[in-house]
């Protein structure tokens, strides 16, 4: 099998990795790809992710068997069904689904229709009456600009002046263009974040394990928002006993709702979840693996992923395809210094093979460049650092210890990666989820 995966983050690196030890792949394609999917003996093509002919166009001269999109703008405009229009399998859900992750006021519409507890909300066009509606409600609420915005579309804001300000900045001075034609005003729920994904072949959904994001970017869940800084999986906030219970409350619904609209649900359906103390609320969907949840969940994955993909494909997903290494698994995401404002590039990156070397332990790369045999920083998230574990904590002291290995000047990354999740064992007598 043939197979073009499109994207240049960890997650693609990720996928690139484990796809590769399917005994039936003979060729992994990346486009772009980035320096990690070149050593992982993929080969980069230089086609950017959201050119959707070229991509169509390379598939086709390259013979593809299955498509793998990482990132969820090519989804959006639209690559599954120009992958299906030339007859290539594409593993994730065509543009109409992909709105899920798209218009966040059409997620909050298929939840409303599916009957998905999420928080309770508004949606506005004019920004006269989004103010009157902040105004009356008065903080703490959350501002959120309908479309795509790289993560950055989300105020949550705790005085009403800062709720104000977020609706001028997202209508009136347009900072992320027509993404804030709209706003959603939604309600602030308080509880810890979980990262909830199922493989989805339209009709079925198969829970993954749970994981957790660290989207802070500082120690403590400190400063601004970041793609994520660190993930590990199992989540003992969302224990795996609770999977089943929770894929008929959030994923099921959804893709009934959407297929009845005539657009199955093809690929990874994720719901970001408030476990709040009445219960787990959407906070969004995304439509594809979480960068960097991605790492850490394929390190347990233990059967074959091409062959999961192409049944999702087909409407053919068996639970039985499905097995995970009952280890834990956590990933320290090392970004240049400055992320996610400006940052320096170009950076040399040393020890990277004693690191990988370690036993259970993973160096994907994020952002990285091949250069005269040397890998350089290339981009905000350079590498996600990952190792198994038998233990939550276990887990997090090898990938720490790998992190001691690598060195990169103007770096910077989290210390407390996988802490809640401890303290929550620790707290509940250790018990293992
Ligand atoms: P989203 O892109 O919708 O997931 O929002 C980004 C981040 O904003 C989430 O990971 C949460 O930390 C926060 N957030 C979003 N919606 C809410 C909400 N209703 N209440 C509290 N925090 C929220
Ligand atoms: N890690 C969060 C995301 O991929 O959206």
């Amino acid at each position: 099998m043939r197979i073009l995966v499109i994207g240049s983050g960890g997650r693609e690196h990720a996928l690139v990795w484990k796809l590769r030890q399917s005994p039936s792949v003979t060729e992994v394609l990346v486009a772009p790809g980035n320096g990690g999917t070149a050593a992982e003996g993929a080969r980069n093509v230089p086609v950017a992710a959201n050119d959707c002919a070229a991509l169509v166009e390379l598939a086709r001269k390259e013979h593809i068997d299955l498509v793998v999109p990482g990132p969820e703008l090519p989804l959006t405009l639209g690559i599954t069904d120009r992958m299906r229009e030339a007859g290539i399998a594409c593993f994730g859900p065509d543009a109409y689904c992909a709105r899920l992750e798209g218009s966040k006021a059409f997620a909050k519409d298929i939840m409303r229709r599916a009957g998905v507890p999420t928080a309770a909300c508004e949606v506005f066009t004019d920004a006269d009456k989004a103010l009157a509606h902040v105004r009356a409600k008065g903080a703490p609420l959350v501002i959120k600009a309908d479309g795509l915005a790289a993560g950055k579309g989300v105020v949550v804001a705790h005085s009403t002046e800062e709720a104000v300000e977020a609706v001028e900045e997202i209508m009136r001075r347009r900072a992320f263009g027509a993404a804030g034609d709209q706003v959603v005003i939604e309600d602030c729920l308080v509880g810890e974040e979980a990262s909830f994904l199922c493989f989805c072949d339209g009709t079925t959904a198969i829970p993954l394990p749970s994981a957790q994001d660290h989207k802070a970017v500082f120690d403590g869940d400190k400063g601004p928002n970041t793609g994520g800084m660190g993930a590990y999986s199992p989540a003992p906030v969302l224990p795996d006993s609770e999977a089943e219970r929770l894929a008929d409350l959030v994923a099921r619904p959804i893709l009934r709702e959407l297929a009845r609209d005539g657009h199955p649900f093809v690929g990874i359906l994720y719901a970001g979840l408030m476990m709040t103390a009445d219960g787990p609320r959407v906070l969004e969907y995304n439509v594809r693996f979480g960068d960097p949840e991605c790492q850490p969940l394929l390190m347990r994955l233990e059967g074959d992923l091409p062959a999961v993909m192409l049944a999702c494909v087909n409407g053919r997903l068996d639970p039985a395809m499905l097995t995970y290494s009952p280890r834990t698994a956590l990933g320290v995401v090392v970004a240049a210094k400055g992320y996610p404002g400006s940052y320096p590039k170009g950076m040399p990156i040393e020890g990277l093979a004693e690191a990988d070397a370690l036993p259970g332990v993973k160096v994907f790369h994020s952002g990285t460049a091949f250069n005269d045999g040397r890998i350089l920083a290339a981009g905000g998230r350079v590498l996600c650092v990952t190792a198994l574990g038998d233990t939550l904590a276990a887990a997090k002291t090898a990938a720490y210890a790998a992190l001691e290995k690598i060195h990169m000047p103007d770096s910077q990354y989290r210390k407390d990666i996988g802490q809640k999740g401890i303290n929550r064992l620790t707290e509940t007598g250790g018990a293992r989820s």
